[in-house]
């Protein structure tokens, strides 16, 4: 059985779960390795909604096990509440979940930071989702941040965050912090019982065949390094942060499966050079219900980008595609795909490095004709209608890697497979 990482290969929001869930209804484990509760991962099961920030999707599989790796930052009392509504909804947790004691602690102070600093950068503000993610992230990598297994040694515990708190040149009263200390230790009974090292874990579940899959937060485009920066996260999402996030090396894995809308959004701020605004922007944003899960933000909508789709693909050596949410795109008359970016008199092929060029860029595109059949009911290529096959037949070619999945609804049961090879 397979290592396979689920990767979102834009800016989020590519239903990466939606597919993490069709191929994890076998799957021994479903792994986090990067980012926190900036995630809002969505899943339909029979009309019920469920969305996960910080836990793994899979964890809907009562036989799957879950473990978040040492690459997240995680807001513990965020998780204690998502954990306990989920509990509350009916999943157990019993021998199921598993935290790496490593996993870096958002703090409340990280949340503010992360709020404030935005307020200050105003029209320069990056748009973040405000759960703390960058300040928490930024201090992991001054190490002076706060680690899950911290929380296990009051006086320990104690120093490092008054240590925070004076690396931040921040004022707080003793008796808050004493709070502070007090709700993480509450915080600790509830999540002790998850704690251990999870690297092991994996590898031993590796050698004894278990079928284990990564299940990617955000998107390539977002990755801190890779990304459109300074418009990304704070965290590595391309592929080798599997290895950094969780101690399984992603030379590991046997697939590496990219996950793209049909079309492209965006969250928060920063360059999207196939963005529109117009009739079929509002079309789209209505069909395919394009607010965030996390903050509920309206979407930015664009078309497919297939420059930034190849460069993605080189980034995470990706084997497969994943096309969701097809059926949104029913009854728009003209789709477009960007096929290169021009730039003063040259042609891209690439994504430029600097926002400056980031602005300046115009996407160059080639035209589909639509169609107007709903496709909620299609369960294989040959019922999709003709143009959505051409559709995707030109996203194939362009991007030269097949499509293994294709999504057409919410629904668990509104996908399917067409590339089995
Ligand atoms: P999933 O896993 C979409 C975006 C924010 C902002 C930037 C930085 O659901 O795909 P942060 O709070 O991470 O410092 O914000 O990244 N962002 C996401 N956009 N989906 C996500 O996660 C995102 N997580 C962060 O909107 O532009
Ligand atoms: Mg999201």
């Amino acid at each position: 059985m397979p290592a396979i990482a689920v990767l979102g290969c834009m800016w989020g929001d590519e239903a990466k779960a939606k597919i993490v869930d069709y191929l994890g209804s076998d799957a021994d484990y479903v792994v986090r390795f990067q980012g926190g509760s900036n995630a809002g991962h969505t899943i339909v099961v029979k009309g019920k909604k469920y969305v996960f920030h910080t836990v793994p999707s899979g964890i809907l599989y009562p036989h799957t096990k879950c473990v978040i790796g040492s690459g997240l930052v995680i807001d513990p009392f965020a998780l204690v509440a998502e954990i306990m509504a989920l509990e509350a909804a009916g999943i157990t947790f019993n021998h199921r979940l598993f935290i790496d004691e490593r996993t870096g602690i958002v703090l409340p102070l990280h949340k503010h930071l992360d709020l404030s600093s935005e307020k200050q950068l105003k029209s320069a503000k990056i748009g973040t989702t405000g759960r703390g993610i960058g300040p928490a992230y930024a201090d992991l990598t001054a190490r002076v941040g706060i680690r899950l297994i911290d929380l296990a040694h009051h006086r320990y515990l104690k120093r490092r965050i008054q240590e925070l708190y004076l690396y931040h040149k921040h004022q707080e009263e003793a008796s808050e912090i004493a709070e502070l200390i007090r709700q993480l230790e509450e915080c600790w009974k509830f999540l002790r019982k998850y704690s251990c090292q999870t690297g092991n874990l994996l590898h031993e579940a590796n050698i004894q065949g278990a079928k284990i899959i990564f299940e990617g937060a955000q998107g390539s485009m977002l990755d801190r390094s890779w990304g459109t920066y300074p418009y990304v996260t704070s965290s590595n999402t391309i592929v080798d942060a599997v290895g950094i996030g969780t101690g399984f090396s992603a030379r590991c894995l046997d697939e590496v499966l990219g996950v793209f809308k049909a079309y492209a959004t965006r969250v928060g701020e920063g360059p999207f050079p196939t963005e529109i605004s117009d009739d079929i922007a509002q079309k789209i944003r209505k069909q395919g219900n394009e607010f965030g899960a996390t903050t509920g933000r309206p979407r930015r909508i664009g078309y497919f980008d297939a420059v930034l789709a190849a460069h993605t693909i080189k980034l995470n050596t990706i084997d497969k595609l994943a096309i969701t949410l097809l059926d949104v795109l029913s009854g728009i008359e003209e789709l477009k795909i960007c096929m290169g970016y021009k730039l003063k008199n040259r042609v891209l092929t690439e994504p430029p490095s600097h926002p400056l060029d980031w602005e300046k860029i115009e996407p160059m595109y080639v035209s589909l004709e639509g169609w107007d059949q709903n496709l909620n009911k299609a369960r294989s290529v040959k019922s999709l209608p003709q143009n959505a096959r051409i559709y995707l037949e030109a996203i194939e070619d362009l991007l030269e890697k097949p499509i293994k999945i294709v999504s057409v609804g919410k629904e668990r049961n509104q996908t399917f497979v067409i590339n089995k090879g």
